[in-house]
């Protein structure tokens, strides 16, 4: 395992990543962790990340002395680089010309990190400060044009640092420099595989959750899905599902998640037919965040029901990412009372939490759902807000508004999968607005409701770009949902980013 201590750096969590990628398990901590952890947790290595400081900086952040004290090998990345320069008595100075973006590096050593890397390579940097002469018994092993010190190394301590970041992908042998860190000077060994993720997380259900019961709130979405079958495949019938259907999902959705859980599998599922239930408290209801609680509300309540019934449950199964950990800055599962995800639920319910992807990302939970044998269209399925179509369906939500978004949502979706763009969206979806347009069909007047196409690329969903879908897609979108979508009669393109644009329209 590898611990990358985070000094702020904007690629810090694109570090531990990497290095899941290079197969061997890694978590990010903060920089102050105490050693005493650090040490408790027997890493076989550790990265320092970079930050947006300068070492010299008033409060900038520091490392415990001690830690390099450890018997561990030590990765220190642009700012890591700094921090354990100056902490070994090396120099650290503002460079005259500052590097941003690509830089030519010329590696004059190939024994330690850049073993089996070219002499000449692009990496990336970003930095104002540099080592100016690196700690006693370390050795230069790179350089650039403008930065003499760009890497430089004491194998026999293993101690390493570079300047530039191995973690992003413009950096040609960045890969291959974290390897040679993780294989060679760490001694990892490839073995953080999909299976042994599954095995080693049911394991820990089994110790965790042993004979007691627990209960799992399935959304349709592929995180509580997959929490759900790791958990199933580690307590069994311990486990029951339950799907609340209320009303605002896409075409064959709930179908699609009985298929996944109910009858062809063996995992115990309660399907709530609460459609009629949620459309009643939405009548009327046009103002986005009424209708956003009132759907929260009636969620736990119908939950909180169905949950109820089933005796003896003391667990529940929540599909917590490890990027939510990272960004609420929690460490360790706490006992709830609440559960956030769908709004809070009642205090008596007094459940412990189990949380099997808090330590996982959310592509490698879709591996994780493949090699547990999820249908594709599961794994990779769009994300979905909570209130479902009730927020895409502008003012007030009826079963007759519904049921047209639906079916244009079902054609955009469609024609988008058929294009093979589906995975390349974060969000592809329809709008309906709550006004009429005149058109003319079949040489008469219409008066109907326009659909507005949104479909956008993100990262993260934090900020998004609208996605330049081809034309003769559009076209195909546009006539087939005016054809086959009675109610329509226009189609419109959204083309606004976020900011100032958000991903849903309400
Ligand atoms: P916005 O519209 O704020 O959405 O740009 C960002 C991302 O969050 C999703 N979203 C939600 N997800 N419950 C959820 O689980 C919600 O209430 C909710 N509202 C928005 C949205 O689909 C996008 O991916």
């Amino acid at each position: 395992m590898i611990l990358v201590l985070d000094f702020g750096g904007q690629y810090a969590q694109l570090i531990a990543r990497r290095v899941r990628e290079a197969r061997v398990y890694s978590e990010l901590i903060p920089h102050d962790t105490p050693v005493e952890e650090i040490e408790r947790r027997r890493p076989e290595g550790i990265i320092l990340s970079g930050g947006p400081n300068s070492v010299y900086e008033e409060g900038a952040p520091r490392v415990d002395p001690r830690l390099l004290d450890l018997d561990v090998p030590i990765l220190g990345i642009c700012y890591g680089m700094q921090l354990m320069a100056l902490m070994l008595d090396g120099e650290v100075g503002a460079v005259q010309i500052r590097e941003y973006g690509r830089s030519d590096l010329l590696v004059k050593d190939h024994d330690g990190l850049f073993a089996g890397t070219p002499d000449e390579q692009k990496a990336w940097t970003s930095h104002g400060d540099a080592v100016f002469s690196p700690p006693e018994g370390f050795s230069v092993t790179a350089e650039t044009p403008s930065v003499p010190i760009i890497a430089f190394e004491e194998p026999e301590a293993g101690r390493f640092g570079v300047q530039f970041h191995p973690e992003v992908r413009h950096t040609e042998y960045g890969m291959e420099i974290l390897k040679n860190f993780l294989y060679e000077a760490c001694g990892c060994r490839p073995e953080w595989t999909p299976v042994n993720i599954i095995t080693d997380a049911v394991e820990k259900i089994r110790a965790q959750v042993g004979d007691a019961k627990a209960i799992c709130g399935l959304s349709g979405g592929v995180d509580s899905a997959t929490a759900a079958m790791l958990v199933h495949r580690a307590i069994g019938d311990n486990l029951t599902c339950v799907f609340v259907d209320h009303g605002l999902l896409r075409q064959n959705e709930a179908e699609q998640v009985v298929e996944a859980f109910g009858e062809n599998s063996d995992v115990p599922l309660i399907h709530v037919d609460a459609r009629g239930r949620f459309l009643d408290k939405l009548g009327g209801v046009t103002d986005p965040e009424a209708k956003r609680k009132i759907i929260g509300e009636e969620f736990i309540r119908t939950f909180e029901a169905e949950a109820g019934r089933i005796e003896d449950a003391r667990f529940l199964v929540q599909g917590t990412l490890y990027s939510d950990v990272i960004e609420s800055g929690t460490r360790s599962a706490a006992k709830i009372k609440s559960h956030h995800n769908v709004g809070g639920l009642p205090e008596v319910m007094d459940l412990d939490l189990v949380e099997p992807l808090r330590n996982l990302f959310k592509d490698e939970v879709r591996v994780v759902a493949a090699e547990l044998g999820m249908p594709d269209r599961m794994v990779w399925r769009q994300p979905f807000p909570g209130p479902g179509l009730a927020i895409r369906v502008i003012g007030d939500v009826t079963a007759e508004r519904l049921e047209i978004l639906r079916k244009a949502d079902f054609v955009l979706q469609d024609e988008i999968r058929s294009a093979g763009l589906y995975r390349e969206l974060w969000q592809s979806f329809a709008v309906l607005p709550a006004i009429h347009s005149v058109g003319v069909m079949g040489d008469a007047r219409t008066y109907a409701y326009p659909v507005v196409i949104r479909a956008v690329t993100s990262d993260d969903a934090m900020t998004a770009d609208w996605a330049r879908l081809p034309y003769d897609l559009l076209e195909r979108i546009s006539n087939r949902i005016i054809n086959e979508v009675p109610g329509v009669n226009r189609v419109a393109l959204d083309v606004t980013s976020k900011p100032p644009g958000t991903i849903e329209w309400e």
